[in-house]
């Protein structure tokens, strides 16, 4: 009996790459999954809906149940019809990892409007339209019933907080899916859905394109640090029974670490007696600032511990 014997999941961008991995998770865990694709290239060109089968028959090889559903997760009535088919399908929905997306890296200075709008789109807007129509369909349930079983899991990036440089787009988005979905833990915690956000590292599509693919290489021997299977094991338990007591929480997954975000500090407090003047706060920031560096911390950043 898996952990998530009798619960329904909709995975998004569960074609291939960290999705496909999530869904076959689930599955294993007894989910019935809702396979979301749009089968579209690591830059978000093209559409096949070959890959969004080929896992729900991987699924059904194995035993269990899943039903592919094609649309866009950043377009409102296409992300309705994926949890109407959660509903359809299987009559229920009781987790939604958001995970789909794609990249157009571009320095800040040469990136075009078209670059940022549209990975703003497919991250941020697919996070939230997948996030508001599983919400209606739980606070109607709520209310009706008086609690239910709901899980969103989101799909963030260590370049939301580390800022990678080539990708203000992708950051952007990536931050602001941390302030969407703790805003949705904190709007639904009454209906008893908890909403966690997971920055994975992972060898995919989306990896191995560009300058990131030679530290996602698979090492020809040893421990495979970025194979995407060990990051499937912390949505299973932030889908599961046992998680109910998580929820606005952001954690980092990758190889053999799983790291739990803190919550960001004051790193330092001024005041003054009345109010303040240019020269209070050239005295007491520029003084605190005095001799600092500005910061340039990297996506790449290095292993804890
Ligand atoms: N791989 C990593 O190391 C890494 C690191 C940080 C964050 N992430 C995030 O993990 C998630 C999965 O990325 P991945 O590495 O597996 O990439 P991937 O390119 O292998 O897979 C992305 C999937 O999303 C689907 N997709 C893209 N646009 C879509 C749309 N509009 N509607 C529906 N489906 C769409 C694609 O068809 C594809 O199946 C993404 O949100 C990504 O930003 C990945």
């Amino acid at each position: 009996m898996g952990e998530l014997e009798g619960k329904v999941a909709v995975v998004t961008g569960a074609g291939r790459g960290l999705g496909r991995i999530e869904a076959l998770e689930l599955a294993r865990q007894g989910a019935r999954v809702v396979v979301s694709d749009l089968g579209v290239a690591a830059d978000g060109s093209g559409r096949d809906e070959t890959a969004g089968q080929a896992v729900v028959d991987e699924i059904k090889a194995m035993g269990g149940e899943a039903v592919a559903h094609f649309g866009d997760v950043a377009d409102w009535n296409d992300s309705k019809a994926m949890i109407q088919t959660a509903l359809d399908s299987f009559g229920d929905l009781n987790i939604l990892v958001c995970n789909a997306g794609f990249c157009r890296d571009r320095m800040i200075f040469s990136m075009s409007e078209e670059e940022f709008d549209s990975v703003v789109r497919v991250h941020l807007k697919g996070h939230f339209c997948g996030i508001r129509h599983a919400s209606e369909y739980w606070r109607n349930k709520g209310k009706a019933e008086g609690s239910v079983y709901g899980r969103i899991i989101s799909t963030a990036s260590e370049a939301a907080i580390f800022a990678s440089p080539g990708q203000p787009n992708y950051a952007a988005a990536k931050a602001g899916i941390i302030a969407l979905t703790n805003s949705a833990a904190q709007g639904l915690v009454k209906y008893g859905v908890t909403a966690n956000t997971f920055m994975p590292r992972a060898r995919t599509a989306m990896t191995m394109t560009g300058q990131t693919a030679a530290m996602f290489q698979k090492p020809e021997e040893g421990f495979d640090v970025f194979a995407p299977e060990h990051v499937a094991p912390l949505i299973s338990f932030l889908a599961s029974p046992g998680a109910a007591n998580i929820s606005g929480n952001v954690f980092i997954v990758w190889g053999r670490e799983i790291a739990v975000l803190d919550h960001p500090r004051r790193a330092a407090e001024f005041s003054v007696d009345d109010a303040w003047t240019f020269e209070e706060v050239a005295k007491k920031i520029g003084g605190y600032f005095e001799g600092k560096q500005p910061i340039k911390d990297s996506f790449i950043v290095p292993a804890m511990g």
